[in-house]
């Protein structure tokens, strides 16, 4: 997003700088390789870490950054910029740090030095093989007893999931119960009885290392609970608001790379004597791209005002994600276009963004989910 960095404090400018840096010595050299290889090595957040972005959202008596939603904007854009897919494993890290410090006890708190040290990654499982846009139909049980919470079920479609050791996962309390049924529970990896799948075999957006879980019979300790039921449905929709304004400030990122890219291109590349920039066909094309991009930037910019104030982020969010990946789907395309063949070029990091900005078409809730959430706020303010 376009944020002037003097509405950011000196030590937010900082990790900015810090985030630059990231980006420029360790993501842009990897990420297409991460993309071919299908999967980010756990370093990633080692490094990160090193430029001190694995606890931004976690507040500085708890040994984070306590980063304004402003200056999470404009990092995840810088690095958006590059790799869309690493960052927005890197997002899912720093929302469950977050919410880990906000929701969690001083046992779950025990678990941020490690996050922040990049040494614990950490996973948010909500969706299901059988439940994906209709969240609160999740079948994964929670049996709570005296003394133990007893876990099973099936989890999908989980960022991280191939390499985290610290899962965030919602079930069932009460089947039956929808979404009021749902608790939230803190598990680690490594405990008995998960089992975790083959990572997803997925175009483009390897380093989101996507995978599902089973859960057979989990024993957990009663203390596991990070959010009772009533309470945690709602927190993960008011964690997926801030995930959703995020995906399209990094959405918007990776147009602003890829516009770019095809304007230094076409500067430089001559077409039947002369400049392919000075034709008016591509200088149209990509005002257009420009004029869609001012757009989504007004569009995410109101949506991380509305986070930041406390406000009900929920509407605006839904409009931003789904505005910004629409045209970054569409316009990284017609920047290839006028490229020519060179656009889909490794080189570049076009065709990665293109296929990234398909992906965020359904992270944090598809397109059409955007649609049903902007509706129903609609037609309720129709009736009042
Ligand atoms: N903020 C706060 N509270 C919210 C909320 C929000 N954004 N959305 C809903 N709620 C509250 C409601 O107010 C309601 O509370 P009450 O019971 O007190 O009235 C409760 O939650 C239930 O809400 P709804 O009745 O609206 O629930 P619903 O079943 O009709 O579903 C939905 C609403 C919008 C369709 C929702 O299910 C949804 O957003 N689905 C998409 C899920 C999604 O985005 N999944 C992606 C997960 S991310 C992932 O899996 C990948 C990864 O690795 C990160």
């Amino acid at each position: 997003m376009a944020i002037d960095p003097r509405e950011l404090t000196q030590k937010e400018q900082d990790l900015l700088a810090a985030a630059v840096a990231f980006r420029t010595d360790y993501v842009e050299p990897h990420a297409a390789a991460w993309a071919r290889q299908g999967k980010m090595p756990r370093a990633y957040f080692e490094e990160a870490s090193k430029h001190g972005l694995c606890a931004l959202l976690v507040p500085q008596e708890l040994g984070g950054k306590g980063l304004s939603y402003n200056g999470l904007a404009a990092i995840l854009s810088t690095l958006a910029d590059a790799c869309f897919s690493s960052t927005f494993a890197l997002v899912v890290h720093n929302n469950l740090a977050a919410n880990i410090a906000r929701n969690g006890s001083s046992e779950h708190h025990a678990f941020l030095p490690a996050m922040i040290a990049g040494e614990k990654i950490g996973a948010f499982l909500l969706t299901e093989p059988g439940a994906g846009s209709d969240a609160a139909a999740i079948s994964t049980t929670a049996k709570v007893s005296k003394d133990a919470i007893r876990l099973s079920g099936d989890k999908a479609w989980s960022t991280n999931g191939g390499i985290a050791d610290l899962l965030s996962v919602y079930a069932q309390t009460s089947p039956g119960a929808g979404s009021k049924g749902i608790a939230n529970y803190l598990v680690e990896a490594q405990t008995n009885g998960v089992q975790n799948s083959k990572p997803y075999d997925l175009f483009g957006v390897g380093a989101m290392n996507v995978s599902g879980f089973n859960f057979d019979n989990v024993i957990l300790a009663r203390k596991s609970e990070m959010i009772a039921p009533g309470k945690a449905f709602k927190a993960a929709m008011q964690g997926i608001d801030l995930a959703r304004t995020m995906v399209a400030v990094m959405s918007a990122a990776m147009l602003q790379r890829s516009l770019h890219e095809a304007i230094s291109y076409i500067k430089k590349r001559t077409a039947f004597g002369q400049a392919i920039a000075n034709y008016q066909y591509p200088q149209h094309l990509l005002a257009d791209v420009a004029t869609d991009l001012v757009a989504a930037n007004a569009l995410n910019a109101q949506a991380v005002t509305a986070l930041a104030n406390d406000d009900n982020a929920t509407t605006v969010a839904a409009h931003a994600k789904k505005f910004a990946t629409k045209i970054a789907l569409q316009r990284i395309a017609d920047c290839m276009q006028i490229m020519g063949a060179a656009g889909a070029l490794g080189e570049f990091p076009l065709s990665r963004h293109l296929a990234c900005a398909k992906l965020a078409q359904y992270v944090d809730g598809t397109s059409e989910i955007q649609n049903v959430v902007i509706a129903r706020e609609m037609f309720r303010a129709h009736e009042s």
